[in-house]
């Protein structure tokens, strides 16, 4: 899946060689802001050290826990039977998935045809809320019906329940109208036309069989976990023997915004109410990260950098080098970090990165950029402890 600010290009430029060779000397790796979990699922199959995954958004952790949750395949072919062919069955059956099949072929005008879409999606639907949310606006009524009986009929099994959980929350960002996230849709004016019919026509259960077959074969060498929750509350679990992979947001926009979809998805709602062009599920919803605003995120990057210190992590952290549209750059990193690491810039990639609306250049969706790797490992002072942990007066003596 595409998405914004993905470290997936960087495993194969440097990042992965690093990772690969850091974690050996480490029990466990912590990717403290996992996103689409390249970083998480790369290290789980590449080395034998367990992983563990973490973000505050439910549809990382899931993308996550379907690879690094297991250490042998699932048999796909069984799955694609024992799910998929039953849940069309009972697709096919339901009086809306007749109308949606309707609608799919009355194709002469697109303007019409999704507005008749909407129309068609505020119809009652009580078997998930991808129809009545998203259904004419992100997915064709074919897609948001099938998204949801999918959804509403996992297998049991929590191993092959996280894989198909994970499956459709690809499948659907493959077939999303928007263009690479979920903060807008496309509307049908004369230029997004063309986007609208292209991703409308993608048969959802296509994806998810092509995504399933494909995650089936993964798997981590030891298996990991997943924590849906705050980078700063985790890493208080933390110890020396973690490697932790830091890859915190650049953009003052919150992620939440540009992936409720998805969110949506991996939460499992039956009912959302949603608003605005965007359909946005209401803010209490929407997790919001203190690394995603303006007036916190430096706060709270002094805070983690403190707390991995005390922890006496060693860290690998990913940056763009100029300044983010959150206030946060690779020198404010180096400086804060420089206090209880020794700070080594490991490698600088050139590149085009996606900015999430984010870097303060322009509104691009990806700007050339270069990002900084840095290998910090705990100084003198982090291994006696971050001065939050120790008298006043020492702390003193220590910052002379
Ligand atoms: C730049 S992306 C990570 C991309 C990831 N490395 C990849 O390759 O896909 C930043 C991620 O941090 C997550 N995030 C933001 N604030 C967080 C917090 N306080 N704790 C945990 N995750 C957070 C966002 O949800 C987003 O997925």
């Amino acid at each position: 899946m595409k998405y914004m600010g993905s470290k997936r290009s960087m495993l194969q430029n440097g990042l992965g060689k690093l990772l690969l060779s850091e974690s050996k000397n480490y029990d466990r790796f912590v990717d403290l802001f996992a996103g689409a979990a390249f970083v998480a699922c790369y290290v789980a199959e590449n080395t034998d050290r367990s992983v563990l995954a973490v973000d505050l958004q439910s549809y990382s952790t899931a993308l996550a826990e379907a690879v690094i949750g297991r250490t042998a395949q699932l048999d796909s072919i069984v799955l694609i039977e024992k799910w998929i062919d039953s849940v069309v069955e009972l697709r096919n059956a339901d009086p809306l998935w007749k109308k949606a099949i309707e609608h799919s072929q009355q194709i002469k005008n697109t303007k019409k045809w999704v507005l008749q879409a909407r129309e068609l999606c505020e119809m009652d639907s009580k078997i998930g809320s991808l129809w009545n949310a998203y259904g004419g606006h992100y997915f064709s009524p074919t897609q948001a019906l099938t998204f949801d009986y999918l959804l509403a009929n996992l297998p049991k099994n929590k191993n092959e329940r996280t894989l198909c959980l994970a499956a459709c929350i690809s499948a659907a960002s493959e077939c999303v109208a928007a263009p690479g996230h979920t903060a807008q849709p496309f509307q049908p004016t004369k230029s997004a036309r063309p986007f609208i019919l292209d991703a409308w026509q993608r048969d959802a259960i296509t994806y998810c069989k092509k995504n399933l077959v494909y995650l089936a074969s993964r798997h981590a060498q030891t298996r990991g976990r997943v924590i849906t929750g705050d980078a700063l509350q985790v890493v208080e679990k933390l110890s020396s023997s973690d490697l932790v992979f830091i890859d915190p947001p650049y953009s003052s926009v919150q992620y939440s915004r540009f992936y409720h979809v998805l969110e949506t998805m991996a939460r499992g709602n039956k009912r959302i109410s949603v608003n605005g062009v965007g359909r946005y599920p209401s803010i209490q919803d929407r997790p919001q990260s203190q690394f995603s605003n303006m007036g916190t995120a430096k706060e709270a990057l002094k805070s983690l950098i403190d707390k991995l210190a005390e922890k006496k992590c060693t860290v690998i952290f990913t940056f763009p080098s100029g300044e983010a549209s959150n206030g946060l750059s690779g020198e404010y990193i180096k400086q804060v970090a420089g206090e209880f690491f020794n700070v080594e810039d490991y490698t600088t990639i050139n590149g085009r990165f996606s900015t999430l609306g984010g870097n303060n250049e322009g509104r691009d969706a990806r700007q050339a950029s270069s990002e900084l790797i840095l290998l910090m490992r705990p100084n003198k002072r982090g291994l006696s402890g971050s001065s939050h942990g120790i008298p006043h007066i020492w702390g003193c003596l220590f910052s002379v």
